[in-house]
């Protein structure tokens, strides 16, 4: 091998990111963040979305859209293509997987989990959230060593001092790593998936911004947990 065939070779082989988006209790936003993490990390990167969800969630999501998503798509997929797309060197840099919030689906979780790089555990600020998170944190992530990070999701700017409160339970009180940035809760957000809206494509205006800013911030943040290296030269 010539030294330019080695340099291609180094350049060829993409360094991808898995990222399961995941946490057994229902309803806290995982499909929420894949999708519109997902939209802004493709304005930078190349970008697979899979879905191993039964409810197929973000295939209804997409199917709403009147655009194309602006990332690659693979729904219904069988969680086992995840450790077959890194053997086939796939040309993405990430992978951001929509994962089951039922105690159902466990297995698929489990195979999801094995394959993945880093875990993103979208929580609401309910207590009744709290326990199912924990459980999916101490049962199904540390014990794989998992790099992973909890964030805020559906916080309310008019309760207050509610970010705090949940920051401090999570940072103090149960000592699990957290991401800075958070999502506040917007109608858009709620809106997002019957009309197929991603905030990327949304114009900016005082109903938007809010929303576009959360999630740009997510996507930086994450950028930088995946690949601290190569932060602010993307
Ligand atoms: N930041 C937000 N602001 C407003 N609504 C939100 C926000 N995040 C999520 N939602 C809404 O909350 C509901 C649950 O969100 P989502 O479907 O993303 O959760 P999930 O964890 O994927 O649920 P499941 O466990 O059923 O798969 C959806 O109706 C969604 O539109
Ligand atoms: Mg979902």
């Amino acid at each position: 091998m010539t030294e330019l065939d080695t340099h291609r070779a180094n350049n060829g082989s993409i360094a991808m990111a898995i990222v399961a988006v995941a946490n057994q209790k229902g309803g806290v936003g995982k499909t929420t963040v894949t999708m519109q993490v997902a939209a802004e990390l493709s304005r930078r990167h190349r970008v697979l979305v899979v879905d191993v969800d039964r409810q197929q969630s973000t295939v209804w999501w997409a199917e709403n859209a009147s655009d194309r998503m602006p990332f690659d798509f693979a729904g219904s997929q069988h969680p086992n293509m995840l450790s077959r797309l890194r053997e086939l060197r796939a040309d993405y840099e990430l992978v951001l997987v929509d994962t089951p919030g039922s105690l159902e689906d466990t297995a698929v979780l489990e195979t999801v989990l094995d394959a993945a790089d880093y875990a993103l555990v979208p929580v609401t600020p309910e207590p009744l959230a709290v326990e199912p998170t924990l459980r999916t944190l101490s049962r199904l992530i540390e014990p794989r060593q998992l790099r992973h990070g909890v964030v805020l999701n559906r916080i309310d700017p008019r309760v207050p001092n509610q970010l705090e409160t949940w920051q401090r339970l999570l940072d103090s009180d149960l000592g699990v790593p957290r991401l800075e940035s958070y999502l506040r809760q917007y109608k858009v957000q709620a809106d997002a998936p019957v009309l197929g809206q991603l905030v990327t494509t949304l114009r900016r205006n005082r109903r938007t911004e809010g929303p576009i800013a959360d999630i740009a911030a997510i996507g930086r943040e994450l950028e930088q947990l995946l690949s601290p290296e190569l932060a602010g030269t993307w």
